[in-house]
């Protein structure tokens, strides 16, 4: 080889090297890598060229940084200096509207680093990028070398934000700033506050002091009492230091559901008037505000006072979902509202309510915003609406001019398992719905993450928002550009030695085991095979029924099921028994793998496997969000199966779920068929619930009909009654019942 061909291996090596030091995320919107890099010598000065001083301050963390890695450095920050000496400018230079509010110019050259934006927060966004530019691994070495690159980024959409229900579980104040801290660092922009609940009131109130006495806590099924709250300087301590990191705060103050907690403090907010206590279970609940009480919207409108004055947030999130209307059904005030008032029902009265406290909003020069159940009766007029129950909420909106923020179940709720929502998930979400227009979809202002804390206290949050915070930040930055998951993966694992650094205790990327079946119909078998979701791991299981460990079969090809299969899975991280331990149940049978037609179909939030889900072979586990039970929602489960010719059978089953407090109630009725033409079904008898629906406990149940005698037909039918809505004793009262079924199986 000669010297030149070895001089261009060496750069190429070099280049290589570099590339892999540019992992920033979000993506910025373009950036040009260069071969090259700037190196941190022993004296930088870093220059802030802008009208505001605070800018300085700003600046810090960068001087922090690199004083961590290189100790020998002297670092120093000027303001608006004129020297030509200056390492670092950041400036604002108010010629560059077409950054907007947020973007940025970020050049990394050998000689120098240059930043320029059209406002603060573009210069902030650039800080950002250049501390994730900065390399973790020289923490030891001299010399802190920084890749040269050129960078514009401008974000996509306006509203990048994560909820953080503080009012199921309570996060303390250090907690909450540590979490502003995680948002900007990924340049996330809202951090939507959830400060009341049934379970907890979270903000003090000074005109209604009970509300945080009584509200905020609870007494615990041990007699323990939890709660806590954050006092009115607690709260301006963290809005200003949101402020500082260019994240807005939106309050959400909930009504007219989700109001236990404030309804235990003052029960003449209610329809009944009568004492209750903060609630303890988690789930949806009848008492609610009472409409017809204008001693509520005094209350709210007291209450909402004080909350502007703490909150600057031109929007004011006031919930607005998951409000049964059994009380105000039976309450004569409420009905009164709704004769003089000339509604239309229950949900005109919550379009009503809500109405007023749109107006209320408005007249004090703020937003209102709410869950797309605000749409129930007719849209407020200055409301905006987050869509949570699909994308449905947020097209309606938007269709009709209003502007929509999004953060469906299916990509981002962050409270439900890996398993069913995986870092690959929510980088694959699209936030702007094809069914809109181009005019329709500038309404979509972005979307937010959620974190519900019913399973998820402080100390579990790092693991359900990381590492799938960081795609919904790269989705909310960068749409539309072409994703690419292996690509964004890559940059991820970069992330995790700095995640360390922040000691965050992230979760995984995706379930542990991913399991998936093939049906041989022919054959007769269920071939079942696994693979790791994390490397590092091995996969060890047992057929009869005994926990797992090192020593039992090491997975390596698909297990066969025949008939009736238990295989106990251990997933083990190398070199330790910690792991995860999973247990599922198959059996292959007559009705495997003949896909059912469904009179109605499966909800698509609980869609288990899809449409073969009830005859795949899968048995469910007593988690209803194990991915194998399928749910009905309010409506019958009618299930007929066509097994192409007559077949021979002594037994057919359906297996359900019941689990009252999430409204999954075990049919009351169920009826099975059989058929030899598809046309005429002779009924094989019916099969009624257990026992009364009011246990409250997780239950399964397999409901079997069998025959003295074997019988033949070619088409099976399940037919399952559903209850409808949640019976009056029912937290959920009027709310619609689901059904939950895992398998039906023919024998
Ligand atoms: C919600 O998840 N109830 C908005
Ligand atoms: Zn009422």
């Amino acid at each position: 080889m000669n010297k030149r061909k070895i001089l261009i291996l060496l750069m190429t090596v070099f280049a290589l090297s570099l590339y892999s030091q540019v992992n920033i995320i979000p993506k910025p919107t373009s950036i040009v890598e260069k071969e090259s890099v700037f190196i941190v010598g022993n004296n930088i000065i870093i220059n802030v060229i802008a009208d505001d001083p605070a800018l300085v301050d700003m600046v810090k963390p960068l001087l922090f940084t690199l004083s961590e890695k290189k100790a020998d450095g002297v670092f120093k920050i000027k303001f608006n200096s004129n020297s030509k000496l200056n390492n670092i400018v950041f400036q604002i230079d108010s010629k560059l509207t077409n950054l907007g509010d947020e973007g940025y110019h970020l050049s990394v050259t050998p000689k120098n680093i240059h930043i320029s934006a059209n406002k603060k927060a573009g210069l902030f966004y650039a800080l950002q990028s250049l501390l994730q530019l900065i390399p973790n691994e020289t923490k030891t070495s001299k010399d802190i070398k920084i890749p040269c690159v050129e960078i514009t980024d401008i974000p996509k959409f306006q509203w990048r934000g994560m909820l953080l229900d503080c009012g199921r579980h309570f996060m303390d104040k250090t907690f909450v700033k540590r979490y502003i801290d995680l948002l900007a660092y990924y340049k996330m922009n809202r951090l939507h506050w959830h400060l009341t609940e049934d379970q907890g009131w979270r903000i003090k109130i000074k005109k209604y002091p009970k509300l945080t006495e009584i509200g905020a806590w609870r007494t615990e099924a041990d007699g323990s009492r939890y709660g806590g709250f954050y006092t009115q300087d607690d709260i301006r301590e963290i809005v200003s230091y949101a402020a500082e990191k260019f994240v807005t705060i939106i309050p959400e103050i909930e009504m007219p559901g989700h109001s236990v907690a404030a309804i235990a403090a003052y029960p003449y907010l209610s329809c009944t008037g009568k004492q209750i206590d903060v609630e303890t279970q988690w789930g949806v609940f009848k008492d609610i505000y009472c409409a017809g009480n204008d001693s509520t919207f005094t209350f709210i409108k007291d209450v909402l006072t004080e909350v502007m004055a703490l909150f600057p947030s031109k929007y004011i999130h006031i919930g607005g979902d998951e409000a049964p209307k059994f009380r105000w059904e039976h309450c004569e005030k409420c009905q009164n509202r709704i004769k003089t008032e000339n509604l239309n029902g229950e949900h005109g009265l919550q379009s009503w309510f809500i109405g007023q406290i749109d107006a209320f909003l408005q007249q004090n020069n703020r937003k209102l915003i709410g869950w797309d159940e605000i749409l129930e009766g007719g849209l407020s007029k200055g409301a905006s609406v987050q869509s949570w129950r699909g994308m449905e909420g947020a097209i309606e909106a938007a269709r009709s001019g209003h502007d929509a923020i999004v953060s469906p179940t299916s990509h981002a709720y962050f409270d439900y398992d890996i398993s069913s929502i995986n870092l690959e998930k929510v980088y694959s979400f699209d936030p702007v719905p094809k069914e809109l227009n181009t005019a329709e979809q500038t309404h979509i202002l972005g979307g937010e993450c959620n974190l519900w804390s019913e399973h998820a206290p402080q100390e579990k949050v790092d693991s359900r928002i990381f590492p799938r915070m960081l795609a919904m930040s790269e989705v909310l930055w960068t749409y539309p550009k072409e994703r690419d998951f292996t690509a964004f993966r890559k940059r991820v694992q970069q992330q995790y030695p700095v995640l360390n650094a922040m000691g965050v205790t992230y979760g995984f990327e995706r379930d542990p085991l991913v399991l998936n079946t093939k049906t041989d119909i022919d054959k007769k078998e269920i071939s079942i095979s696994m693979e790791k979701g994390q490397e590092g791991t091995e996969i060890f299981y047992t057929l009869d029924g005994t926990k797992p460990d090192r020593k039992s079969m090491l997975y390596t090809t698909p297990i066969i099921a025949h008939d009736s299969l238990k295989i106990n899975i251990a997933v083990l991280a190398n070199a330790s028994e910690n792991g995860y331990y999973y247990e599922r149940a198959f059996k292959m049978n007559k009705a495997t793998g003949y896909i059912p037609l469904l009179k109605t179909p499966y909800a698509k939030s609980y869609a288990a496997n899809g449409d073969g889900s009830l005859t795949d072979g899968i048995l469910g586990t007593n988690n209803f969000r194990d991915g194998n039970w399928q749910g009905f929602e309010g409506e019958d489960m009618v299930a007929t199966i066509d097994l192409g010719k007559l077949i021979e059978f002594t037994n057919i089953s359906c297996g359900f779920l019941q689990s009252t407090p999430s409204w999954i109630f075990f049919p009351p009725e169920t009826e099975f068929l059989v058929s030899e033409d598809g046309v005429n079904y002779t009924s094989a008898g019916k099969v009624n619930a257990p026992e009364s629906p009011k246990n409250v406990e997780l239950q399964t149940r397999r409901y079997q009909i069998s025959f003295p005698i074997k019988t033949k037909a070619r088409y099976i039918r399940v037919a399952a009654k559903n209850m409808g809505v949640c019976p009056d004793w029912h937290p959920g009262a009027g709310g619609k019942t689901w059904i939950f079924a895992d398998e039906i199986i023919v024998e």
